[in-house]
């Protein structure tokens, strides 16, 4: 809770600090401000972005953080364009949050582009819509900038709302949401405040355990796309491109053998029906980086052991699977990359 209370006579107040609370409070909005909204047509803010940048421009420059999510992009653009919410879908790592990130920067229809929640289980309702301090409105005035601080619901008037991971969305919260999306006012104790705004969601599949279902009245408001796992061309060229990237300032290179056998072994565990959930795009570049940056602080060559350590180490905490203990995931996991080195060394022979 704030506290208003007024500074004693003669009591010393930092001038710098008191210019910037000022400063700080005339960027809050009032109440009475956020009640006299107009409505905003996002869907038309966007569709005028992409006639301005084109759509050849928006690709290209989704190329430089995301590689083959090209047709996913043009998906996600035509239905923001017609005022259409998106749920993008897929396993782990994929993209998705970095997709609707980049997306909407990219179009920067508002300043901020974008408001973005990371959505979780004990969310409430009026996180996502704000609320009224009570102690504060009673002594400063319903219109004081902290009597009412607005949620994300508010705030992405005339934006494009990030809702990543909203299958963690409890069933409560998830009702607020469908309100706002529906009559596009959000109600915070008795006062209805406009806000349009076009969500650009993520998901993991149904799958995935310790998340809700979406309700059905939410899902049905959202155009669902997927993100596949890319396949092993698409997948090697991601992992170099963003190993190297890591290495960079190190002044080394991942060996491109070394690429070839971490792909070969996540393509191999991707399609594994033992496999649950395999490993991320992230979580294999980061173990192909480290394999290298492990022999950079000793001062030697990356070799195909470094690889192999990182690999399981890394594999073994995040790949979920048919396996009773630790030990027999491990057990499979190695056998898997022997499997996969193997392959390489085939490939590589051609
Ligand atoms: N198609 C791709 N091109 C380039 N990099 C990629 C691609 N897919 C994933 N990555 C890399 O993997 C990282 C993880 O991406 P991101 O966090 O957006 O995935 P996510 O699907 O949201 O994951 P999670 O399911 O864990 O939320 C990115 O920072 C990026 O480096
Ligand atoms: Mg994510």
């Amino acid at each position: 809770m704030v506290m208003f209370k007024k500074t004693p006579e003669g009591a010393k107040t930092s001038q710098s600090s008191q210019g910037y609370s000022d400063k700080l409070l005339e960027h809050l909005p009032k109440l009475s401000d956020l009640l006299k909204r107009e409505p905003v047509a996002v869907e038309r803010l966007v569709a005028e972005a992409i006639k301005v940048k084109g759509v050849r421009r928006i690709l290209s420059e989704l190329d430089k953080v995301l590689k083959g999510l090209g047709d996913v992009a043009l998906d996600l653009l035509s239905s923001l364009a017609i005022g259409r919410h998106v749920l993008i879908m897929g396993p782990v790592g994929v993209g998705k949050t970095t997709l609707a990130e980049t997306i909407a920067e990219i179009l920067s229809i508002s300043d901020p582009p974008y408001i973005e929640v990371a959505c979780h289980s004990h969310m409430t309702a009026t996180e996502l819509t704000g609320d009224i301090d009570i102690a504060v409105a009673l002594q400063a005035g319903l219109d004081h900038p902290l009597a009412f601080i607005p949620g994300p619901l508010v705030m992405a008037h005339g934006k494009i709302l990030i809702l990543d991971e909203i299958n963690r969305l409890n069933p409560y919260s998830q009702a607020a949401l469908l309100q706002a999306l529906q009559e596009h006012y959000v109600y915070i104790r008795g006062f209805r405040i406009r806000s349009d705004f076009l969500v650009i969601a993520t998901s993991n599949p149904a799958e995935y355990s310790g998340v809700y279902e979406l309700s059905e009245a939410l899902a049905d408001r959202m155009k669902v796309i997927e993100i596949m796992f890319p396949d092993k061309e698409v997948l090697k060229g991601i992992l170099e491109w963003k190993s190297n990237n890591l290495l960079e300032h190190l002044g080394v290179k991942v060996p491109d053998f070394l690429t070839e056998i971490t792909t070969t072994f996540v393509s191999l565990l991707v399609q594994d029906a033992n496999i649950e959930v395999g490993p991320s795009i992230r979580s294999a570049i980061y173990a192909l980086a480290n394999s290298v940056s492990r022999a950079w602080i000793e001062g030697r060559e990356p070799s195909i052991n470094d690889l192999k350590m990182e690999l399981l180490e890394n594999m073994v905490s995040t790949v979920r699977g048919n396996f009773s203990s630790e030990q027999e995931k491990r057990e499979y996991l190695l056998k898997k990359f022997e499997e996969a080195l193997i392959v390489a060394k085939r490939t590589y022979k051609r």
